[in-house]
């Protein structure tokens, strides 16, 4: 299975557990992330606390189906780094790989955009208690999946531009 080609967004979940270890490959796979001067400005929140979870899943009106989740990941960046400039493109690499690796565990996620609105990073770090120094970056909430989906093709050759 190759699940770039393979993955696609799970918004409905088997109420079933995580298994820790799946949940540390996640992360592993999440930290393994390329980011600018290496950065590496990632830190995770893993909620499986039913009463934060419904919170989160009202943090914007597309955040709803997080609600049945076993567990949802908020990334967060630190605000400190050497090019800050380049936060939001790190964060987008090490989620998507949590995304592919959860694909690769039988699992289904979907990202659920929070930055870079500032009042929804607002009210996902209260819901979290986040200390001053994070942000939240988006939601992802992560179970078995209770829906299939075949991964539409995308390829568009007139997209592609060959200098030769
Ligand atoms: C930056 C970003 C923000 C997204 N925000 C949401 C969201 O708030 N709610 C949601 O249900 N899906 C969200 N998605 C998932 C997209 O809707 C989904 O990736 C897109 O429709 C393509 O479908 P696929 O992931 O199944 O290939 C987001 C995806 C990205 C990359």
């Amino acid at each position: 299975m190759n699940s770039i080609f393979h993955r696609v967004s799970i918004r409905k979940y088997q109420d079933k557990e995580i298994e820790q270890e799946k949940i540390e490959k996640l992360l592993r796979a999440a930290m393994a992330a390329p980011s600018a001067h290496n950065q590496q400005p990632w830190e995770y929140y893993v909620v499986s606390n039913k009463n934060i979870i419904e919170q989160l899943s009202q943090a914007s009106p597309y955040t709803k189906c997080a609600k049945d989740a076993p567990v949802v990941f908020v990334p967060c960046y630190r605000s400190e780094g050497a090019a800050p400039e380049y936060f939001h493109i790190d964060m987008s690499a090490s989620v998507e790989n949590l995304l592919l690796e959860a694909d690769e565990l039988g699992l289904g996620a979907v990202w659920m955009g929070i930055a870079p609105g500032t009042d929804r990073m607002d009210t996902v770090r209260k819901i979290l208690n986040l200390p001053e120094n994070l942000n939240a970056f988006a939601i992802v909430p992560c179970g078995y999946p209770a829906e299939e989906r075949k991964q539409q093709d995308r390829y568009e050759e007139s997209r592609v531009h060959y200098i030769r």
